[in-house]
């Protein structure tokens, strides 16, 4: 079922290879130790994203240089990225945020190896091409709250045979002729089986999303408030609005008419450094709110949700 898995997911993303893994951040620390980075390499990563990314970086040692992102985008900062390069520079981890693509081409652009997280973006596409095959390798999430699971689980995707090799051969210890710390890190096979049917189901999950974001665009078209950017290839794994006021009484409003919001972000990662040099993602955390949206929201549903945030956020706003 693992090897099923892998031969479809690499088709589906057009890349010569791809190994599961059990989560994305397994699949994050194994593609860093395949690309050869090790302590005190510095890995340049965004503030605005969860703290999977800091944690693989941290694992093998190495210095998390955390950059600002794009407001507009809320990806990673292709200028920011160009700005912290170093001599000890080894990768960029860039995620594409919200299932938003992150612009791939400037970031390649400074010779650095680059990471793709489409831990978010799974079926998303950059000019027409499926994500995960920009970078030098791509890493995928199948959490059990991504666009498609298997519980937890993840993926490396690249057309490196030697990347790959890397990688399978760190995911598991058993039966090797030489000893180096190797971990278990493996994917089940029952996890595959679900992969390999929620795999079939990825392009019907999507237009669902689509079609919610499009319900709230109509929605909130005349509404004093940034909407996420309209791109072909966004899958929206959230619905992103940002916003004058604050998002957590907004929230609690939506929450006692029995709509779940949330912050899409945590805590921005430079504020575990408690370092100010983020301000676009310190914005973006202080007004942003995602909205439901996942495949078994009805449309009816999507519109009530809207209608609600609509009342709720003419009555903060008077
Ligand atoms: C951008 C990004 N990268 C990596 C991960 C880590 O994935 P996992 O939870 O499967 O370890 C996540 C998870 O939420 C994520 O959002």
């Amino acid at each position: 079922m693992v090897e099923r898995f892998e031969k479809k997911f690499a088709e589906k993303c057009g890349t010569a290879h791809a190994v599961c893994v059990n989560s994305g951040t397994s699949a994050l620390h194994l593609s860093l130790l395949a690309m050869g980075a090790k302590a005190d390499d510095e890995i340049i990563i965004p503030s605005y994203v969860c703290t999977a990314l800091l944690n693989a970086v941290s694992y093998i040692g190495a210095v998390p240089v955390v950059v600002d992102i794009d407001p507009a985008t809320l990806n990673i900062d292709p200028d920011h990225v160009k700005k912290s390069i170093t001599s000890r520079t080894k990768a960029v981890i860039a995620p594409h945020m919200f299932g938003l693509p992150a612009d791939m081409s400037a970031l390649l652009e400074s010779g650095i190896p680059v990471i793709e997280d489409c831990a978010q973006a799974v079926g998303g596409t950059i000019d027409e091409k499926p994500v995960g095959t920009a970078g030098h390798l791509a890493i995928f999430s199948f959490y059990a709250t991504k666009v498609m699971t298997t519980g937890e689980g993840g993926m490396v995707v690249s057309d490196s045979r030697e990347l790959i090799d890397g990688v399978r051969d760190l995911r598991e210890y058993d039966e090797k002729g030489d000893f180096k710390i190797r971990y278990n890190y493996k994917m089940t096979d029952v996890q595959a089986a679900i992969g390999l049917s929620q795999l079939e189901k990825l392009d019907g999950f999507i237009a669902k999303r689509r079609s919610i974001a499009d319900a709230y665009y109509k929605a909130f078209e005349t509404f004093n408030i940034v909407l996420p950017p309209r791109d072909t290839g966004h899958i929206f794994f959230r619905y992103v609005l940002s916003m004058d006021g604050d998002p957590e009484r907004i929230i609690r409003e939506l929450l006692a008419k029995g709509i779940g919001s949330a912050r899409p972000v945590y805590k921005p990662l430079h504020r575990y450094f408690s370092s100010n040099g983020c301000p676009n993602a310190d914005t973006a955390w202080d007004r942003s709110l995602s909205l439901p949206i996942y495949p078994s929201l009805s449309q009816e549903d999507a519109e009530r949700v809207a209608d609600v945030f609509a009342d709720v956020y003419n009555h903060n706003n008077k």
